[in-house]
Protein backbone atom coordinates (compact mmCIF):
# COMPACT_ATOMS: atom_id res chain seq x y z
CA UNK A 1 0.00 0.00 0.00
CA UNK A 2 1.43 3.54 -0.97
CA UNK A 3 0.69 6.12 1.86
CA UNK A 4 1.38 9.73 2.49
CA UNK A 5 5.20 10.56 2.39
CA UNK A 6 6.45 11.00 6.19
CA UNK A 7 5.71 14.31 7.29
CA UNK A 8 2.75 15.49 4.53
CA UNK A 9 -0.85 14.13 6.01
CA UNK A 10 -4.34 14.36 4.45
CA UNK A 11 -6.73 16.43 5.75
CA UNK A 12 -10.15 15.26 5.52
CA UNK A 13 -13.76 15.99 6.42
CA UNK A 14 -15.10 16.90 8.91
CA UNK A 15 -11.91 18.79 10.16
CA UNK A 16 -11.05 20.37 6.63
CA UNK A 17 -14.24 22.53 7.56
CA UNK A 18 -12.13 23.60 10.65
CA UNK A 19 -9.57 24.74 8.00
CA UNK A 20 -12.24 26.58 6.18
CA UNK A 21 -13.55 28.17 8.74
CA UNK A 22 -10.25 29.31 9.74
CA UNK A 23 -9.23 30.58 6.32
CA UNK A 24 -12.75 32.49 6.18
CA UNK A 25 -12.22 34.36 9.61
CA UNK A 26 -8.56 35.70 8.28
CA UNK A 27 -9.79 36.64 5.01
CA UNK A 28 -12.74 38.85 6.64
CA UNK A 29 -9.71 40.16 9.20
CA UNK A 30 -7.80 40.85 5.97
CA UNK A 31 -10.35 42.69 4.50
CA UNK A 32 -11.24 44.92 7.43
CA UNK A 33 -7.63 46.03 7.68
CA UNK A 34 -7.10 46.53 3.96
CA UNK A 35 -5.14 43.60 3.20
CA UNK A 36 -4.68 42.13 -0.94
CA UNK A 37 -4.44 38.44 -1.59
CA UNK A 38 -0.72 37.56 -3.80
CA UNK A 39 -0.15 34.00 -4.56
CA UNK A 40 3.55 33.29 -5.46
CA UNK A 41 4.62 30.20 -7.09
CA UNK A 42 5.35 27.04 -4.31
CA UNK A 43 8.55 26.79 -6.10
CA UNK A 44 11.50 29.44 -6.46
CA UNK A 45 15.16 29.55 -7.32
CA UNK A 46 17.25 28.47 -4.35
CA UNK A 47 19.37 31.40 -4.20
CA UNK A 48 16.69 33.40 -2.96
CA UNK A 49 15.71 31.74 -0.02
CA UNK A 50 19.56 31.21 0.65
CA UNK A 51 20.15 35.05 0.36
CA UNK A 52 16.71 36.17 2.45
CA UNK A 53 16.35 33.25 4.71
CA UNK A 54 20.27 33.22 5.31
CA UNK A 55 23.03 30.21 4.09
CA UNK A 56 23.33 29.32 8.14
CA UNK A 57 19.95 29.03 8.88
CA UNK A 58 18.58 25.46 10.03
CA UNK A 59 15.87 26.20 7.48
CA UNK A 60 18.52 26.57 4.06
CA UNK A 61 21.55 24.18 5.57
CA UNK A 62 19.05 21.56 6.25
CA UNK A 63 15.76 21.59 5.89
CA UNK A 64 14.83 22.80 2.08
CA UNK A 65 13.71 20.38 -0.44
CA UNK A 66 16.28 21.23 -3.43
CA UNK A 67 16.74 19.93 -7.08
CA UNK A 68 18.62 20.76 -9.85
CA UNK A 69 16.19 21.22 -12.66
CA UNK A 70 16.61 21.52 -16.85
CA UNK A 71 18.71 18.21 -17.20
CA UNK A 72 15.50 16.50 -18.51
CA UNK A 73 16.24 14.74 -21.60
CA UNK A 74 14.57 17.29 -23.43
CA UNK A 75 17.55 19.26 -22.70
CA UNK A 76 19.69 16.85 -25.22
CA UNK A 77 18.22 19.29 -28.13
CA UNK A 78 19.93 22.08 -27.04
CA UNK A 79 23.27 20.70 -26.51
CA UNK A 80 23.01 18.81 -29.88
CA UNK A 81 22.01 22.43 -31.60
CA UNK A 82 25.50 24.07 -30.11
CA UNK A 83 27.47 20.97 -30.94
CA UNK A 84 26.50 20.97 -34.96
CA UNK A 85 27.15 24.64 -34.93
CA UNK A 86 30.40 24.68 -33.51
CA UNK A 87 31.08 21.75 -35.70
CA UNK A 88 29.55 21.95 -38.69
CA UNK A 89 29.16 18.24 -40.52
CA UNK A 90 30.04 16.46 -37.39
CA UNK A 91 28.55 13.41 -37.77
CA UNK A 92 25.41 11.15 -36.39
CA UNK A 93 25.17 12.28 -31.99
CA UNK A 94 23.94 9.36 -29.85
CA UNK A 95 22.69 10.18 -26.38
CA UNK A 96 24.34 8.34 -24.04
CA UNK A 97 21.36 7.47 -21.69
CA UNK A 98 20.48 8.24 -18.59
CA UNK A 99 23.70 7.99 -16.06
CA UNK A 100 24.03 12.44 -16.53
CA UNK A 101 20.21 12.82 -15.48
CA UNK A 102 21.77 11.32 -11.99
CA UNK A 103 23.91 13.85 -11.07
CA UNK A 104 22.70 16.94 -10.16
CA UNK A 105 25.05 19.66 -12.04
CA UNK A 106 26.34 17.75 -14.95
CA UNK A 107 24.81 17.95 -18.39
CA UNK A 108 24.32 15.75 -20.89
CA UNK A 109 26.91 12.94 -22.40
CA UNK A 110 27.11 12.73 -26.34
CA UNK A 111 28.68 9.94 -28.53
CA UNK A 112 29.80 11.22 -32.06
CA UNK A 113 30.05 8.74 -35.34
CA UNK A 114 32.36 11.06 -36.17
CA UNK A 115 32.52 12.27 -40.08
CA UNK A 116 35.64 14.38 -40.39
CA UNK A 117 38.76 13.88 -38.74
CA UNK A 118 38.50 16.96 -36.33
CA UNK A 119 35.31 15.89 -34.82
CA UNK A 120 35.63 14.81 -31.19
CA UNK A 121 33.81 11.52 -30.24
CA UNK A 122 32.65 12.01 -27.12
CA UNK A 123 31.51 14.91 -25.45
CA UNK A 124 30.03 16.35 -22.04
CA UNK A 125 28.76 18.85 -20.80
CA UNK A 126 29.25 19.78 -17.59
CA UNK A 127 28.10 23.26 -14.99
CA UNK A 128 31.36 23.03 -13.80
CA UNK A 129 33.95 20.81 -14.99
CA UNK A 130 35.25 18.11 -12.29
CA UNK A 131 37.49 15.64 -12.29
CA UNK A 132 34.88 13.53 -12.32
CA UNK A 133 33.92 14.74 -15.84
CA UNK A 134 36.91 13.92 -17.03
CA UNK A 135 36.66 10.82 -15.57
CA UNK A 136 33.79 9.96 -16.84
CA UNK A 137 35.16 10.80 -20.25
CA UNK A 138 37.41 8.61 -20.62
CA UNK A 139 35.41 6.23 -19.28
CA UNK A 140 33.40 6.35 -22.44
CA UNK A 141 35.78 6.86 -24.52
CA UNK A 142 36.70 2.90 -23.51
CA UNK A 143 33.75 1.63 -23.64
CA UNK A 144 32.30 3.24 -26.78
CA UNK A 145 33.44 4.19 -30.14
CA UNK A 146 37.41 4.71 -31.39
CA UNK A 147 37.84 7.45 -34.03
CA UNK A 148 38.46 6.38 -37.92
CA UNK A 149 42.09 7.83 -37.17
CA UNK A 150 42.36 5.68 -34.34
CA UNK A 151 43.16 9.11 -32.22
CA UNK A 152 40.27 8.80 -29.63
CA UNK A 153 39.04 12.95 -29.15
CA UNK A 154 37.23 13.94 -26.64
CA UNK A 155 35.66 16.78 -25.65
CA UNK A 156 34.17 18.17 -22.00
CA UNK A 157 32.27 21.55 -22.70
CA UNK A 158 32.26 23.71 -19.77
CA UNK A 159 29.46 25.88 -19.03
CA UNK A 160 30.84 28.17 -16.52
CA UNK A 161 34.17 30.28 -16.59
CA UNK A 162 35.83 28.22 -13.17
CA UNK A 163 38.18 25.64 -14.17
CA UNK A 164 40.83 24.46 -11.57
CA UNK A 165 44.22 24.31 -13.46
CA UNK A 166 44.45 20.47 -11.71
CA UNK A 167 41.25 19.67 -13.57
CA UNK A 168 42.85 21.37 -16.83
CA UNK A 169 45.90 19.53 -16.36
CA UNK A 170 44.16 16.14 -15.56
CA UNK A 171 42.17 16.76 -18.43
CA UNK A 172 45.29 16.86 -20.65
CA UNK A 173 46.77 14.06 -19.22
CA UNK A 174 43.41 12.19 -20.11
CA UNK A 175 43.72 13.61 -23.59
CA UNK A 176 40.48 15.42 -23.44
CA UNK A 177 40.31 18.48 -24.99
CA UNK A 178 38.40 21.01 -22.86
CA UNK A 179 36.14 24.11 -24.57
CA UNK A 180 35.21 26.97 -22.12
CA UNK A 181 32.07 28.79 -22.35
CA UNK A 182 29.83 30.98 -20.82
CA UNK A 183 26.85 30.11 -19.21
CA UNK A 184 24.78 32.57 -21.60
CA UNK A 185 25.49 29.69 -24.44
CA UNK A 186 22.95 27.37 -22.49
CA UNK A 187 20.01 26.76 -20.40
CA UNK A 188 21.96 25.16 -17.35
CA UNK A 189 20.53 23.18 -15.08
CA UNK A 190 18.60 25.41 -12.71
CA UNK A 191 18.74 24.94 -8.38
CA UNK A 192 15.30 25.02 -7.44
CA UNK A 193 13.71 24.71 -3.81
CA UNK A 194 9.70 24.11 -2.54
CA UNK A 195 9.40 27.29 -0.30
CA UNK A 196 10.07 26.88 3.31
CA UNK A 197 8.58 30.19 4.09
CA UNK A 198 6.91 33.03 1.71
CA UNK A 199 8.38 36.24 2.85
CA UNK A 200 11.37 36.33 0.03
CA UNK A 201 8.58 35.06 -2.83
CA UNK A 202 6.87 38.24 -1.85
CA UNK A 203 9.90 40.37 -1.71
CA UNK A 204 10.75 39.16 -4.93
CA UNK A 205 7.83 39.80 -6.51
CA UNK A 206 7.75 42.70 -5.15
CA UNK A 207 10.93 43.56 -6.85
CA UNK A 208 9.58 41.93 -10.07
CA UNK A 209 6.38 44.10 -10.39
CA UNK A 210 7.53 47.63 -9.08
CA UNK A 211 5.57 46.77 -6.63
CA UNK A 212 6.46 50.17 -4.97
CA UNK A 213 4.41 51.57 -7.89
CA UNK A 214 1.56 51.29 -5.98
CA UNK A 215 2.78 52.97 -2.50
CA UNK A 216 2.44 50.88 0.69
CA UNK A 217 1.32 47.02 -0.67
CA UNK A 218 -0.53 45.27 2.55
CA UNK A 219 -0.45 41.85 1.09
CA UNK A 220 -1.40 38.70 2.51
CA UNK A 221 -1.26 34.48 1.42
CA UNK A 222 -2.82 31.33 2.58
CA UNK A 223 -0.58 27.89 1.36
CA UNK A 224 1.89 25.25 1.99
CA UNK A 225 5.16 25.15 2.88
CA UNK A 226 7.84 22.82 3.00
CA UNK A 227 10.79 21.81 5.73
CA UNK A 228 12.36 18.59 6.11
CA UNK A 229 12.12 18.85 9.74
CA UNK A 230 12.17 16.28 12.04
CA UNK A 231 7.83 15.30 12.16
CA UNK A 232 6.27 15.12 15.42
CA UNK A 233 2.91 16.53 16.66
CA UNK A 234 2.52 20.12 15.35
CA UNK A 235 5.45 19.90 13.36
CA UNK A 236 5.18 18.93 9.76
CA UNK A 237 7.17 18.60 6.36
CA UNK A 238 4.33 19.85 4.15
CA UNK A 239 2.94 22.51 6.80
CA UNK A 240 0.16 25.48 5.76
CA UNK A 241 0.73 29.13 6.63
CA UNK A 242 -1.28 32.07 6.73
CA UNK A 243 0.62 35.00 6.28
CA UNK A 244 0.82 38.70 5.29
CA UNK A 245 3.21 41.09 4.74
CA UNK A 246 3.24 45.15 4.79
CA UNK A 247 5.72 46.38 2.45
CA UNK A 248 6.71 50.24 0.41
CA UNK A 249 8.72 52.70 -0.24
CA UNK A 250 10.00 54.67 3.22
CA UNK A 251 7.81 57.55 1.85
CA UNK A 252 4.72 55.38 1.99
CA UNK A 253 5.31 55.16 6.03
CA UNK A 254 6.85 51.42 5.92
CA UNK A 255 9.18 52.10 8.19
CA UNK A 256 7.01 53.25 11.02
CA UNK A 257 6.25 52.21 14.22
CA UNK A 258 2.74 52.64 13.96
CA UNK A 259 3.04 49.31 10.83
CA UNK A 260 4.27 47.17 13.35
CA UNK A 261 1.79 47.97 15.96
CA UNK A 262 -1.14 47.66 13.47
CA UNK A 263 -0.38 44.22 12.73
CA UNK A 264 0.44 43.09 16.01
CA UNK A 265 -3.11 44.39 17.27
CA UNK A 266 -4.62 42.63 13.95
CA UNK A 267 -3.21 39.64 15.18
CA UNK A 268 -4.64 40.14 18.35
CA UNK A 269 -8.07 40.36 17.01
CA UNK A 270 -7.99 37.44 15.03
CA UNK A 271 -7.32 34.75 17.82
CA UNK A 272 -9.97 36.26 19.95
CA UNK A 273 -12.06 36.35 17.17
CA UNK A 274 -11.34 32.61 16.87
CA UNK A 275 -11.99 32.09 20.39
CA UNK A 276 -8.35 32.09 21.08
CA UNK A 277 -7.48 33.24 24.42
CA UNK A 278 -5.09 32.62 26.23
CA UNK A 279 -2.03 33.43 24.20
CA UNK A 280 1.73 35.11 24.75
CA UNK A 281 3.09 37.86 22.75
CA UNK A 282 6.79 37.93 22.86
CA UNK A 283 8.48 40.96 21.71
CA UNK A 284 11.62 41.71 20.91
CA UNK A 285 13.86 44.18 18.71
CA UNK A 286 16.73 42.49 17.09
CA UNK A 287 18.30 45.90 15.67
CA UNK A 288 19.49 46.75 12.61
CA UNK A 289 23.10 46.29 11.08
CA UNK A 290 25.05 48.53 12.49
CA UNK A 291 23.97 46.84 16.24
CA UNK A 292 24.27 43.87 14.55
CA UNK A 293 27.80 43.89 13.95
CA UNK A 294 28.66 45.01 16.89
CA UNK A 295 26.11 42.55 19.03
CA UNK A 296 28.02 40.10 16.50
CA UNK A 297 31.30 40.83 17.77
CA UNK A 298 30.25 40.73 21.60
CA UNK A 299 28.53 36.83 21.32
CA UNK A 300 31.88 35.61 19.33
CA UNK A 301 34.01 37.08 22.76
CA UNK A 302 32.05 35.70 24.72
CA UNK A 303 31.57 32.78 22.90
CA UNK A 304 35.56 32.28 22.40
CA UNK A 305 36.50 30.89 25.68
CA UNK A 306 33.41 28.39 26.12
CA UNK A 307 32.68 27.05 22.56
CA UNK A 308 34.89 23.92 22.50
CA UNK A 309 32.37 22.78 25.11
CA UNK A 310 29.00 23.45 22.70
CA UNK A 311 27.88 21.40 20.09
CA UNK A 312 29.39 20.99 16.67
CA UNK A 313 26.90 22.89 14.99
CA UNK A 314 27.52 25.88 17.62
CA UNK A 315 31.34 25.60 17.25
CA UNK A 316 30.66 26.67 13.85
CA UNK A 317 28.21 29.42 13.89
CA UNK A 318 30.56 30.82 16.67
CA UNK A 319 32.65 31.66 14.04
CA UNK A 320 29.96 32.30 10.69
CA UNK A 321 26.96 34.13 11.93
CA UNK A 322 27.28 33.83 15.71
CA UNK A 323 23.02 35.16 16.61
CA UNK A 324 22.44 31.64 15.27
CA UNK A 325 23.84 30.00 18.10
CA UNK A 326 20.28 31.24 19.88
CA UNK A 327 18.72 28.31 17.59
CA UNK A 328 20.79 25.48 18.98
CA UNK A 329 18.23 22.28 20.53
CA UNK A 330 20.77 21.05 22.51
CA UNK A 331 20.09 20.67 26.19
CA UNK A 332 23.60 20.56 27.61
CA UNK A 333 23.99 24.18 25.13
CA UNK A 334 21.46 25.67 26.85
CA UNK A 335 22.99 27.39 30.40
CA UNK A 336 26.19 28.71 28.42
CA UNK A 337 23.69 30.34 25.72
CA UNK A 338 21.96 31.75 28.92
CA UNK A 339 24.73 33.53 29.84
CA UNK A 340 25.53 35.05 26.28
CA UNK A 341 24.93 38.85 25.86
CA UNK A 342 21.73 40.37 25.28
CA UNK A 343 20.97 42.19 22.01
CA UNK A 344 18.46 44.55 24.30
CA UNK A 345 21.71 46.29 25.16
CA UNK A 346 23.33 46.95 21.89
CA UNK A 347 20.92 48.63 20.79
CA UNK A 348 21.74 52.15 18.13
CA UNK A 349 18.96 55.23 18.98
CA UNK A 350 17.28 54.87 16.85
CA UNK A 351 16.17 51.27 16.87
CA UNK A 352 15.45 51.73 20.61
CA UNK A 353 13.15 54.44 20.07
CA UNK A 354 11.23 52.23 17.22
CA UNK A 355 10.86 49.59 19.69
CA UNK A 356 9.83 52.49 22.55
CA UNK A 357 6.97 53.21 20.31
CA UNK A 358 5.90 50.13 19.05
CA UNK A 359 5.41 49.06 22.36
CA UNK A 360 4.11 52.28 23.46
CA UNK A 361 1.29 52.08 20.94
CA UNK A 362 0.28 48.31 21.92
CA UNK A 363 -0.29 49.34 25.55
CA UNK A 364 -2.34 52.32 24.24
CA UNK A 365 -4.48 50.35 22.62
CA UNK A 366 -4.96 47.40 25.05
CA UNK A 367 -2.57 44.49 23.68
CA UNK A 368 -0.56 42.96 26.10
CA UNK A 369 2.96 41.55 25.29
CA UNK A 370 6.23 40.28 26.89
CA UNK A 371 9.37 41.73 26.40
CA UNK A 372 12.09 38.71 25.58
CA UNK A 373 15.44 39.69 24.50
CA UNK A 374 15.94 36.68 24.16
CA UNK A 375 13.78 36.14 20.92
CA UNK A 376 16.26 36.35 17.69
CA UNK A 377 14.12 33.85 15.24
CA UNK A 378 15.35 31.80 13.07
CA UNK A 379 15.75 33.52 10.01
CA UNK A 380 18.57 35.72 9.37
CA UNK A 381 16.02 38.78 7.55
CA UNK A 382 14.88 40.09 10.65
CA UNK A 383 15.74 43.58 12.20
CA UNK A 384 14.31 45.46 14.57
CA UNK A 385 11.07 44.11 15.65
CA UNK A 386 10.71 40.26 16.19
CA UNK A 387 7.56 38.35 17.60
CA UNK A 388 5.81 35.22 18.29
CA UNK A 389 2.37 34.05 19.82
CA UNK A 390 2.88 31.32 21.96
CA UNK A 391 -0.10 29.54 22.53
CA UNK A 392 0.25 26.81 25.96
CA UNK A 393 -2.35 24.15 24.70
CA UNK A 394 0.10 23.36 22.24
CA UNK A 395 2.79 21.04 23.29
CA UNK A 396 6.68 21.64 22.64
CA UNK A 397 5.78 23.76 19.12
CA UNK A 398 3.54 26.18 21.04
CA UNK A 399 4.47 28.82 18.39
CA UNK A 400 1.43 29.94 17.03
CA UNK A 401 2.70 32.22 14.67
CA UNK A 402 5.98 34.49 14.17
CA UNK A 403 7.66 37.44 12.42
CA UNK A 404 8.90 40.72 12.52
CA UNK A 405 10.35 43.54 9.80
CA UNK A 406 12.90 42.80 7.34
CA UNK A 407 14.00 46.43 6.02
CA UNK A 408 17.39 45.24 4.38
CA UNK A 409 15.55 41.97 2.28
CA UNK A 410 14.71 43.92 -0.66
CA UNK A 411 18.41 45.99 -1.10
CA UNK A 412 20.08 42.34 -0.24
CA UNK A 413 17.50 41.06 -2.98
CA UNK A 414 18.86 43.67 -5.31
CA UNK A 415 16.06 45.94 -4.97
CA UNK A 416 15.20 49.20 -3.72
CA UNK A 417 14.88 50.12 -0.17
CA UNK A 418 11.69 48.81 0.98
CA UNK A 419 11.32 48.45 4.57
CA UNK A 420 8.53 45.92 5.73
CA UNK A 421 7.14 43.81 8.34
CA UNK A 422 4.96 41.07 8.53
CA UNK A 423 4.25 37.86 10.34
CA UNK A 424 3.24 34.12 9.44
CA UNK A 425 0.61 31.48 11.20
CA UNK A 426 1.34 28.21 11.53
CA UNK A 427 -2.04 27.07 10.59
CA UNK A 428 -2.13 23.44 11.65
CA UNK A 429 -1.30 24.68 14.79
CA UNK A 430 -4.11 27.15 14.66
CA UNK A 431 -6.18 24.37 13.62
CA UNK A 432 -5.08 22.11 16.79
CA UNK A 433 -5.84 24.36 18.90
CA UNK A 434 -9.36 24.70 18.18
CA UNK A 435 -10.26 21.51 17.74
CA UNK A 436 -12.90 21.89 20.39
CA UNK A 437 -14.92 23.86 18.33
CA UNK A 438 -15.27 21.80 15.56
CA UNK A 439 -18.19 20.49 16.12
CA UNK A 440 -19.56 24.31 15.86
CA UNK A 441 -18.34 25.07 12.27
CA UNK A 442 -19.46 21.89 10.55
CA UNK A 443 -22.16 22.43 8.12
CA UNK A 444 -24.83 19.65 8.09
CA UNK A 445 -27.45 18.96 5.89
CA UNK A 446 -30.89 21.00 6.25
CA UNK A 447 -32.88 18.64 4.60
CA UNK A 448 -32.06 14.72 3.45
CA UNK A 449 -34.75 14.44 0.63
CA UNK A 450 -35.67 10.43 0.48
CA UNK A 451 -37.28 9.27 -3.28
CA UNK A 452 -40.20 6.95 -2.02
CA UNK A 453 -40.42 4.16 -5.18
CA UNK A 454 -40.02 3.88 -8.59
CA UNK A 455 -39.82 6.80 -11.03
CA UNK A 456 -39.21 9.57 -7.87
CA UNK A 457 -35.48 10.01 -8.48
CA UNK A 458 -36.19 12.90 -11.02
CA UNK A 459 -39.20 14.12 -8.68
CA UNK A 460 -36.66 14.61 -5.48
CA UNK A 461 -34.01 15.63 -8.34
CA UNK A 462 -36.27 18.51 -9.06
CA UNK A 463 -37.05 19.15 -5.84
CA UNK A 464 -33.48 19.57 -4.63
CA UNK A 465 -32.45 21.60 -7.12
CA UNK A 466 -35.22 24.31 -6.28
CA UNK A 467 -34.28 24.14 -2.52
CA UNK A 468 -30.15 24.28 -3.38
CA UNK A 469 -31.24 27.44 -5.01
CA UNK A 470 -32.76 28.80 -1.65
CA UNK A 471 -29.34 28.25 -0.27
CA UNK A 472 -30.50 25.10 1.39
CA UNK A 473 -27.82 22.26 2.11
CA UNK A 474 -29.70 18.96 0.25
CA UNK A 475 -28.74 15.62 0.50
CA UNK A 476 -30.50 13.34 -1.80
CA UNK A 477 -31.46 9.79 -1.03
CA UNK A 478 -31.91 7.29 -3.87
CA UNK A 479 -35.44 5.86 -4.81
CA UNK A 480 -34.45 1.79 -4.22
CA UNK A 481 -33.78 2.56 -0.50
CA UNK A 482 -36.57 1.97 2.05
CA UNK A 483 -37.72 4.50 3.98
CA UNK A 484 -36.36 3.00 7.10
CA UNK A 485 -32.65 3.42 5.16
CA UNK A 486 -33.41 7.03 3.81
CA UNK A 487 -34.34 7.86 7.90
CA UNK A 488 -31.11 6.06 9.14
CA UNK A 489 -29.01 7.88 6.53
CA UNK A 490 -30.00 11.33 7.57
CA UNK A 491 -29.94 10.82 10.65
CA UNK A 492 -25.92 9.67 10.62
CA UNK A 493 -25.41 13.00 8.57
CA UNK A 494 -27.13 15.11 10.97
CA UNK A 495 -29.97 15.99 8.85
CA UNK A 496 -32.09 18.31 10.32
CA UNK A 497 -35.42 17.44 8.39
CA UNK A 498 -36.47 14.02 6.05
CA UNK A 499 -38.61 15.35 3.44
CA UNK A 500 -40.72 12.52 1.58
CA UNK A 501 -40.80 12.52 -2.23
CA UNK A 502 -43.39 9.65 -3.13
CA UNK A 503 -45.93 9.26 -5.81
CA UNK A 504 -49.18 10.59 -3.58
CA UNK A 505 -46.79 13.97 -2.45
CA UNK A 506 -45.91 14.60 -6.07
CA UNK A 507 -49.43 14.67 -7.21
CA UNK A 508 -50.77 16.35 -3.90
CA UNK A 509 -48.29 19.04 -4.20
CA UNK A 510 -47.67 18.16 -0.24
CA UNK A 511 -45.04 16.60 0.95
CA UNK A 512 -44.72 15.18 4.42
CA UNK A 513 -41.50 16.94 6.20
CA UNK A 514 -40.11 15.31 9.53
CA UNK A 515 -38.54 17.33 12.22
CA UNK A 516 -35.93 14.84 13.31
CA UNK A 517 -34.32 16.67 16.10
CA UNK A 518 -38.20 16.50 17.50
CA UNK A 519 -39.59 13.94 15.43
CA UNK A 520 -42.60 16.12 14.31
CA UNK A 521 -43.71 15.00 10.86
CA UNK A 522 -46.00 17.92 9.10
CA UNK A 523 -47.34 17.80 5.29
CA UNK A 524 -46.08 21.20 3.51
CA UNK A 525 -47.00 22.60 0.42
CA UNK A 526 -44.29 22.81 -2.30
CA UNK A 527 -44.20 26.56 -2.45
CA UNK A 528 -43.97 26.92 1.15
CA UNK A 529 -40.85 24.20 1.95
CA UNK A 530 -37.66 26.04 1.59
CA UNK A 531 -39.52 28.61 3.91
CA UNK A 532 -40.25 26.76 6.62
CA UNK A 533 -36.85 24.43 6.59
CA UNK A 534 -35.40 28.13 6.80
CA UNK A 535 -36.90 29.21 9.83
CA UNK A 536 -35.65 26.01 11.72
CA UNK A 537 -32.24 26.75 10.94
P1 LIG B 1 8.59 30.93 10.97
O1 LIG B 1 8.72 31.28 12.41
O2 LIG B 1 9.66 30.13 10.37
O3 LIG B 1 8.46 32.32 10.20
O4 LIG B 1 7.20 30.20 10.72
C1 LIG B 1 5.99 30.80 11.15
C2 LIG B 1 5.10 29.77 11.79
O5 LIG B 1 4.90 28.68 10.91
C3 LIG B 1 5.64 29.14 13.05
O6 LIG B 1 5.39 29.95 14.17
C4 LIG B 1 4.84 27.85 13.12
O7 LIG B 1 3.56 28.08 13.69
C5 LIG B 1 4.66 27.50 11.66
N1 LIG B 1 5.62 26.44 11.27
C6 LIG B 1 6.91 26.56 10.96
N2 LIG B 1 7.45 25.36 10.67
C7 LIG B 1 6.47 24.46 10.79
C8 LIG B 1 6.37 23.03 10.62
N3 LIG B 1 7.42 22.30 10.22
N4 LIG B 1 5.18 22.43 10.85
C9 LIG B 1 4.10 23.15 11.24
N5 LIG B 1 4.13 24.49 11.40
C10 LIG B 1 5.29 25.14 11.19
C11 LIG B 1 8.29 32.43 8.85
O8 LIG B 1 8.01 31.52 8.11
C12 LIG B 1 8.38 33.86 8.36
N6 LIG B 1 8.24 33.86 6.89
C13 LIG B 1 7.33 34.73 9.01
C14 LIG B 1 7.38 36.14 8.54
C15 LIG B 1 6.59 36.71 7.62
N7 LIG B 1 8.29 37.02 8.92
C16 LIG B 1 8.06 38.16 8.27
N8 LIG B 1 7.05 37.98 7.46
Amino acid sequence: MIKAVRGTRDLLPPETALWNFVEAAARDIFRAYNFQEIRTPIFEETQLFARSVGEETDIVSKEMYTWEDGTEPADYALYEEWLIRRYPGIGTLERMGPDFSKRKVFGPTLRVHPKGKTSPTVVRFSHRATFQDVHNLTEARERGTGHPSGKPQLLLVTLSATLSESVRAFAKKEGVEIEELTLKDFAPPQSLTLRPENTAGVVRAYIEHKLWERGLNKLFYIGPQFRRERPQKGRYRQFYQIGAEVIGPPSAGSESPARDAELLEMLATFLERLGITDWDLQLNSVGCPNDRAAYNEALRKALEPVVAKMCVDCQRRAVTNPLRVFDCKVPEDQPIIETLPRISQYLDEPCRKHFAQVKDILTFVGVEFQENDRLVRGLDYYTRTAFEFTHGALGAQNAILGGGRYDGLSEALGGPQAPGIGFAIGEDRLVMSLKETADAVQHKPDVYIAPLGDGMNREAARLARELRRRDLIVELGDESFRLKKSFETADKLGAKFTLIVGENEVKSGNFALKNLGTGEQVSVPRSELAQKIQSSR
